[in-house]
């Protein structure tokens, strides 16, 4: 039996940096499910196809082939055999995800597979949205990132501000609280804390804090 963390929380709340350092503290490998979600979307973009057609989406979900590989300990996400790793980032991505492809039953469903199989494989911390309530409900620990909508904001802002990036603070709280929003009230599988998460909110903490935190809690 391998030994599985799912960690779940909104857009923003530093799931992935936090995952990714957990993972490697405890020499597990980091499940990124956000990535497989978008590399369907990046996909979609690339037919061309539209989105505002569900039907039009299943049939195009048939023909992506969605898988994982590591190198060097790093996850590289394949779309039809081609790492799509750099094109997954962006904010054009992050939007037709949250509103148009991670809502179609079809498409979390063939996810679903991949991401089981992956957490039967190996040990590992897998981040998303529906993992301590769907994926892996039997996960060994659940955590539930989250934080304030002004402090995910303003992380945001400064990350986009160091790379030399302009933005609007107040836009990027607006936008983060809309993509909570769909997330939270999707008809399948929502944004929600498991029943038996521990919740983390990390408004007033440091990422060390919450790494130290998380495998504190993951030692109990
Ligand atoms: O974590 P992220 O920003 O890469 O996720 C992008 C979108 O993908 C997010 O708005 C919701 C969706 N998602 C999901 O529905 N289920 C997951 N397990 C992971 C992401």
């Amino acid at each position: 039996m391998s030994y599985n963390i799912a960690i779940d929380g909104p857009a923003g709340a530093g799931k992935s940096t936090i995952a990714r350092a957990v993972a490697e503290r405890m020499r597990l490998i980091y499940v990124d499910t956000g990535a497989l979600y978008r590399a369907m979307s990046l996909f979609m973009l690339r037919e061309g196809v539209d989105l505002q057609d569900g039907e039009a989406v299943i049939r195009k979900c048939r023909e992506a082939d969605i898988t994982i590989r590591y190198e060097e300990g790093v996850q590289v996400v394949l779309l039809n055999g081609e790492n799509v790793n750099e094109y997954l980032r962006t904010e054009e991505v992050g939007h037709v995800t949250s509103t148009y492809v991670s809502v179609i039953p079809e498409v979390r469903e063939k996810l679903l597979e991949l991401q089981k199989r992956l957490a039967a494989e190996s040990d590992c911390v897998m981040d998303g949205r529906d993992i301590g309530t769907c994926v892996l409900p039997h996960a060994d620990r659940k955590i539930y990132l989250t934080a304030s909508s002004e402090v995910r904001a303003r992380r945001r802002y400064n990350e986009l501000a160091a790379r030399g990036e302009e933005c609007e603070l107040e836009k990027l709280q607006r936008d983060i609280e809309e993509r909570d929003y769909r997330d939270m009230h999707r008809e399948i599988s929502p944004l929600r804390q498991a029943e038996d998460a521990v919740l983390v909110d990390t408004s007033d903490m440091t990422v060390d804090e919450v790494v130290e935190r998380i495998l504190a809690i993951c030692k109990r």
